[in-house]
């Protein structure tokens, strides 16, 4: 697991959000991570420390006075892989950016010297406020990782920008924080997802893929780094947060988008699963019940991957994926080779729409590394890591 006995320290200030940093506390656990908690003294009116306690398994301080040593903001600040503060109330975002230190969290975020991932969650009149604009302008300009709030219905009654972003988001902001940056300056194409080739207006020809490998490759392209489009078939998931995303439909929407990009791109991953056939016809109106079989017949879709082999440019990597039913080092390698393509992850079947991947990635200059079975976040990070990281 990437976050996996990595020390994440949580802080938590006066915000009606603050219940929320109970999912985030409990998600970073599940990850793996070891888990901290520092609150303001405000925070501690809308959540007890006793929860935190609970969840992290670990000291909650909101004082030095329940400290050891009276150093604890230096030796947390230390301690920390990575240092988030979600709910960030407007209060504690002023204090930062000004540098004040006047509670324990504060004095934390002045003793940490790297980013801070920041998630404010306020009223919107407090969030479009000039001088919470300005003071979160000025952080996101030195550096800190702002996880902008998400609109929608306030608990105050109104609707609006300023609900803490998704536990999800939260999480990619965090691994953004840890992971070092291969993918810097390089922009980064994936696709996700199953196509959908439409016989009338609600009846289709699809396949299971779930989507979630190729979102993950997204997500996890982010977090090393890159400036990640998306494009996306049809999927039940949420968007990875940092990643710009276009929706398709078809195989034909996929080809136009992809062809659209593909010249501005350093790295293309192609995840998605492309329906190789449509249907020959499309009818408008929905079709009938008929007395007889209906009989559908199929015309080739444009083959994507093997249009990028032909068009790509020495400098620019195309990363295939192949699912076989059998004889998958053969079958993959026989791909790889005629969609001129520079590295292909090839996996058996068995993996389409579960949780766990496990396959392996053959490069184009024969080498074969093998991908232990692991979800599939972990495993996009594994591949990303083989690819592009000098210690792989
Ligand atoms: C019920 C209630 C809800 C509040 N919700 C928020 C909020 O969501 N965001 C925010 O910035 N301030 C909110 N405040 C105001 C802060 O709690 C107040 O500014 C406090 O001084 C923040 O202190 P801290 O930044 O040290 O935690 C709320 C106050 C109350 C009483």
């Amino acid at each position: 697991m990437i976050l996996k006995d990595r020390n994440i320290l949580v802080g938590v200030s006066g915000s009606i959000a603050a219940y929320k940093a109970c999912e985030l506390v409990r998600t970073l656990r599940k990850k793996g991570a070891s888990v901290r908690v520092c609150m303001t003294p405000s925070a501690k009116e809308f959540v007890g420390e006793l929860t935190f306690r609970a969840l992290t398994e670990n000291d909650v301080l909101s004082d030095w006075k329940d400290g050891e040593t009276g150093l604890e903001h230096i030796f947390w600040a230390r301690w920390a892989d990575s240092f988030v503060i979600a709910p960030a109330s407007a209060n504690t975002i002023a204090k930062i950016r000004f540098g004040l230190a006047d509670n324990f969290l504060t004095s934390v975020a002045l003793a940490y010297d790297r980013p801070i991932v920041i998630a404010p969650a306020m009223n919107t009149k407090m969030y479009e406020n000039p001088s919470t604009v300005e003071n979160i302008g000025i952080l996101k300009e030195r550096g800190h990782i702002l996880v902008d709030p998400s609109e929608g219905e306030l608990a105050c009654g109104e609707e609006g920008s300023g609900r803490l972003a998704d536990v999800e988001d939260i999480e990619t902001a965090i691994l953004y924080s840890i992971l070092p940056k291969p993918l810097k300056g390089k922009k980064v194409l994936v696709t996700a997802g199953g196509t959908r080739e439409f016989l009338d207006p609600i009846r289709y020809i699809s396949n299971a893929s779930s989507g979630k490998m190729g979102y993950a490759l997204a997500k996890i392209s982010y977090a090393l780094g890159g400036d990640v489009l998306l494009i996306s078939a049809p999927t039940c998931l949420k968007k990875p947060y940092g990643v710009k995303t276009v929706d398709v439909v078809s195989a034909e929407d996929m080809y136009r988008e992809v062809m659209n990009h593909l010249d501005d791109m350093d790295i293309v991953i192609m995840n998605a699963a492309v329906a190789d056939f449509k249907p020959e016809s499309y009818s408008r109106k929905k079709l009938k019940k008929a007395e007889e079989k209906p009989v559908i017949n199929l015309e080739p879709n444009p083959d994507i991957l093997l249009e990028i082999g032909k068009r790509k440019r020495d400098d620019q990597i195309v990363i295939g994926f192949a699912a076989e039913s059998e004889k998958l080092i053969e079958n993959a390698k026989d791909k790889l080779k005629r969609k001129n393509l520079d590295i292909i992850v090839a996996n058996l079947l068995e993996v389409f729409s579960k949780e766990k991947h496990k396959g392996v990635i053959i490069f184009s200059d024969g080498r074969i590394t093998e991908i232990p079975p692991m979800d599939k976040e972990e495993s996009a990070y594994f591949i990303l890591n083989k690819l592009f990281t000098k210690d792989s």
